[in-house]
């Protein structure tokens, strides 16, 4: 299935494996490419001396030898209080990162760097006036994030925001994310006007990510219902499984934290801080056996059955998108 974002970035199918923070890895991203979808990590989940550059060059590698029908990306947080920005981009520019995903904060220096050697830069988006700022910026696209995603989910539903972003900014494409695990949910997306999707939740349930079992259990087993926001992760509202832990520390900022992350000369180093606890906790539930766990997934959840390979997912959102397309022309039988 070709659509304007398969062509841009060179893939067969219109779907994005979105960076997920402790997830995703270079295995998942590796299968994504075999699998003619584009796959994308944070650049943040590789933070030890040299461990970045090195994936990057393989995935380079892999690019080259011109063998997959798919691509691969990466994530910056571009927010002041990422410790790592700079030096991540830096390696991303010397490598030629092909496509970028911006998330929280300005990212007008990685469109400038990305498009000095033709890369792409999509910007995830939850509302109009952040999607003007990064228009105004010369962005390549944007990842328009709606109610109910894995991680900082926005507040609008995807029939709201996918078709407000293409009557206001009709030049630029359009990818859908939050909730979408099934090809209905990709025909659906399309139908509103995007030219893909960005795909999260599904994959933590696969074979290839590398979190423990009880983490990708809890992700098949789970209900929307079970899915709740907190701010305690990072200080933006995150989706997470309501485990006993999570129900135990509870979901918002104390009065004194918000002061903190609110105040100017304590904001940064605050947000730092919080994001480093909310990381660690974060990292100790992807590891096996432990009972503070805090595992973020989006309400997508309920439609997960199982764990499969990168290879299986991938072909079930095609079949699945073919089926929803009959399914389109038949709608009077319903
Ligand atoms: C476990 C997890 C970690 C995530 N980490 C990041 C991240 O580091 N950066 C980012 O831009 N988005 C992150 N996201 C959001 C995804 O990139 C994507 O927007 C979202 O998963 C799409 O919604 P879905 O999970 O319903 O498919 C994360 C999502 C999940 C589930």
């Amino acid at each position: 299935m070709k659509t304007a974002f398969s062509s841009l970035v060179g893939i067969d199918f219109p779907i994005i494996m979105a960076p997920m923070f402790l997830v995703s890895n270079q295995k998942m991203v590796e299968a994504a490419m075999d699998n003619g979808i584009i796959g994308t990590f944070p650049t943040l989940n590789f933070r030890e001396e040299g461990e970045l550059e090195s994936v990057l060059e393989a995935l380079k590698n892999k690019a080259k030898e011109g063998k997959s029908s798919g691509s691969y990306g990466v994530n910056l947080i571009v927010q002041k209080s990422n410790p790592y920005y700079k030096k991540h981009l830096d390696l991303c520019v010397k490598q030629e990162v092909p496509f970028y995903i911006t998330s929280l904060g300005n990212p007008k220096e990685v469109i400038e760097k990305a498009h000095s050697y033709g890369a792409k830069v999509f910007c995830d988006v939850t509302n109009i006036e952040h999607a003007q700022k990064v228009y105004d910026l010369g962005c390549d696209g944007f990842i328009a994030v709606g109610a109910g995603a894995g991680g900082h989910a926005g507040p609008n539903a995807l029939q709201v925001l996918v078709p407000t972003l293409k009557s206001h900014f009709p030049d630029k494409p359009v990818i859908a994310a939050g909730g979408i695990a099934s090809g209905a949910g990709l025909a659906s997306v399309l139908a509103l006007g995007a030219t893909g999707a960005s795909v999260g939740t599904r994959f933590i349930a696969s074979q290839e990510a590398g979190v423990n079992q009880a983490y990708k259990d809890a992700v098949v087993d789970a209900k929307m219902d079970d899915i709740v926001m907190t701010t305690k992760i990072s200080g933006t509202p995150c989706t997470i499984i309501n485990t006993p832990y999570a129900k135990k520390i509870g979901y918002r900022q104390n009065a004194v934290e918000r002061f903190l992350s609110k105040n100017k000369t304590t904001k940064k180093y605050f947000k730092m801080w919080v994001q480093y606890l909310g990381m660690k906790k974060l990292e100790s539930s992807v590891m096996p056996a432990n009972y503070k766990t805090l595992w973020c997934a989006g309400q997508s959840v309920e439609l997960i059955d199982g764990v499969k390979s990168v290879a299986d997912i991938v072909a079930d959102f095609k079949s699945e998108t073919d089926e929803a397309l009959v399914n389109l022309t038949s709608y009077s039988n319903r």
